[in-house]
């Protein structure tokens, strides 16, 4: 069998960092219902101790969800480990995620601390929240950026102290694919027992590879679990995109052979309603969830397409929750696309002649206007259609 590949969503903890996207906790608990819907595994409801807030919605989300484990982040420390496992305690599965930043950069200028008081904080960090919670996650911030020695001695140590999740940030999107699938590869063979957790990949998309590093970190480097937000919501240029990994290693799955627990069909839905609540607009060419990610405008697509379907789509916009795909009458397109929204509107001409012209008249229009409605299409033939 397959192995499984654990979906952790962000978007709510994340993606919410993405400057103007605060949501109320009502938003929040709404979002949270259609990512259990969408059968995410693991829910990042928020940061508990970062404000009450935040804390309640953790707390909401936490008694409401049944399906999804829900996680609340944590700094590493006592406070803010007991601020999340108060929030969770209603969780039927819960998890504490703690991190603290390993990279020189990070612990020099912003921590100010040692690189063994890091280590020194992040073990007795995860010691005290496994003394409350059975599901721990531990992220060294900046990871990609830290020094391989030392941060191969702090996941030894946070997995002898039982964090049982691994996650490997790329806090700044500086990684590239193989470069970053390497970086896992060689932490899992150098940590010691690094087969007692599950290793996860977070990616920010600052160069706009997220999913790509995320893939890499997968397929290379022997993830196991990916963190991703919804459209790719999430600080400066965001984070990796749940529904490009999602149809990804779905559609590619020859390549990745990995099993997943999500439900695609109810992806379109999730995308507008993060999208509606945030106020930030998907981008129309955005894969799997841009409004033009199943659209053909050619007459040499829409001609393929109307001929078979695979032509020139690798996915099903049915199966993504889409309520079809889309031909996009203009003046690129063909007569056959233009036959077929004829009969679609219920317009039968008498004869090919008719056809013709109307299809002349059409281009004629589509050469003036850049939209073409149905009202339109139905316009150009109603001398001489027969019957609407
Ligand atoms: O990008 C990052 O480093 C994070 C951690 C807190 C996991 O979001
Ligand atoms: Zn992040």
């Amino acid at each position: 069998m397959a192995d499984q590949l654990i979906i952790f969503d962000t978007t709510l903890r994340d993606g919410e960092q993405s400057p103007g996207a605060s949501m109320t906790k009502d938003e929040k608990l709404r979002i949270a219902r259609q990512l259990e819907r969408l059968k995410v595994d693991v829910i990042e409801a928020g940061f508990a101790a970062s404000s009450n807030g935040d804390f309640e919605a953790v707390q909401l989300i936490a008694n409401a969800i049944r399906e999804s484990t829900i996680c609340s982040l944590s700094r590493a420390n006592d406070r803010d480990i007991s601020r999340a496992a108060e929030a969770l305690k209603g969780a039927e599965r819960a998890r504490i995620h703690t991190f603290i930043a390993t990279s020189p950069l990070h612990m020099e200028k912003k921590l100010r601390m040692t690189p063994e008081q890091v280590h020194e904080q992040a073990k007795q960090a995860v010691r005290f929240a496994r003394n409350l919670c059975g599901d721990i996650e531990f992220s060294p911030e900046d990871g990609y950026r830290s020094d391989m020695d030392f941060l191969c001695r702090v996941l030894e140590t946070v997995i002898a102290e039982g964090a049982t999740t691994i996650n490997v940030p790329d806090t700044v999107g500086y990684a590239v694919p193989e470069l970053y699938g390497q970086f896992i590869k060689t932490l899992r063979e150098r940590v010691p027992n690094s087969d007692k957790a599950i290793w996860s990949v977070h990616c920010h998309n600052d160069l706009g590879m997220a999913v790509a590093n995320s893939l890499a970190g997968v397929k290379l480097g022997g993830a196991r679990q990916v963190e991703c937000t919804i459209n790719g919501l999430g600080e400066r240029a965001g984070n990796c995109s749940l529904e490009e990994i999602v149809m990804a290693v779905k559609t590619r799955k020859d390549y990745f052979k990995l099993e997943l627990n999500i439900d695609p069909k109810h992806i379109v839905a999730a995308s507008r309603m993060v999208s509606q609540t945030t106020g930030f607009v998907v981008q129309p060419n955005k894969a799997v969830v841009g409004a033009n990610a199943f659209a053909h405008a050619s007459g040499i697509h829409q001609d393929g397409v109307l001929k078979a379907r695979d032509t020139y789509e690798i996915m099903r916009a049915e199966d993504v929750g889409w309520s079809a795909n889309k031909i996009v009458l203009g003046k690129l397109s063909g007569r056959n696309a233009f036959k077929q929204r004829l009969q679609e509107l219920g317009v039968s001409l008498e004869s090919e002649a008719d056809v013709n012209s109307a299809f002349a008249r059409f281009k004629e229009l589509a050469d003036r206007k850049s939209d073409i409605f149905d009202e339109d299409i139905l316009a150009l033939v109603s001398d001489e259609s027969v019957s609407h």
